[in-house]
């Protein structure tokens, strides 16, 4: 194993993943580039992945992680999703959307509600979120007052127990919402996942970098 010194130190060009469904569709599109990620398991508990062959790192982290990894320069590129990214506003370049990883960012409440709510009415609203400054700004902009309760999961949850009516959260299949008798209001934004560089990275590696995401455009 090697020292945190020399991680910082050597030559190897590396990327912060997302556990989970994010990193296997992005180690899908880095095989149909031709790099070779099959030194990389997502089944064992190891964190790390190097192939100095191929002259690449893989670092295995939360998604809400990648961006301090990125910014923070652990990592020279991450993969993110947009609602991560615009959440923390972090100080990064985001040179290539991958188009995996698409959902949307919208605002929900119980179908009973939404038969005699009127949203051009509302002055003063309460929402559960895992994106506290998105939903603030959106309905900031439009001059409503919202008071957030913060959750980090099952968000659908909220309105059933009373936390609260209304609730902002990612919808793909919109299944979960069905499930727990919620409807779209609006939709605030839509997502994806997209590739993220450290600033200094760029300016010190910069052919490296670029032929990375130049094979890897080629196969989005
Ligand atoms: C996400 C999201 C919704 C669900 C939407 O949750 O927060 O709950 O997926 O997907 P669907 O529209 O296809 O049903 P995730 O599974 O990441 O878990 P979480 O509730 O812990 O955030």
């Amino acid at each position: 194993m090697k020292s945190s010194e020399n991680i910082k130190n050597d030559k190897l060009l590396t990327i912060a993943l997302p556990k989970g469904r994010i990193m296997k569709e992005t180690l899908k599109l880095l095989e149909r580039a031709g790099i070779d990620t099959s030194f990389v398991s997502s089944t064992d508990r190891r964190l790390i992945f190097e192939d100095p062959k191929e002259g690449l790192r893989f670092m295995i982290v939360r998604g809400q992680d990648v961006p301090t990894y990125v910014e923070y320069g652990a990592a020279d590129l991450g993969v993110a999703g947009k609602d991560v990214l615009v959440e923390q506003a972090r100080d990064l370049y985001e040179p290539l959307n991958l188009g995996i990883g698409a959902c949307r960012m919208v605002v929900a409440e119980p179908a009973e509600l939404k038969e005699v709510d009127n949203p051009s009415l509302w002055t003063h609203i309460r929402v559960a979120t895992k994106y506290p400054e998105i939903t603030t700004k959106h309905f900031l902009s439009k001059g409503i007052q919202v008071e957030i309760i913060k959750l980090y999961g099952s968000i659908e949850l909220a309105p059933l127990l009373g936390l609260s009516e209304r609730i902002v959260d990612l919808v793909e299949t919109g299944e979960t919402l069905k499930s727990n008798g919620l409807v779209e209001v609006e939709t605030i934004m839509e997502i994806t996942s997209v590739m993220v560089c450290n600033r200094a990275s760029l300016k010190t590696r910069p052919r490296r970098i670029k032929e990375f995401l130049e094979r890897l455009s080629a196969v989005i």
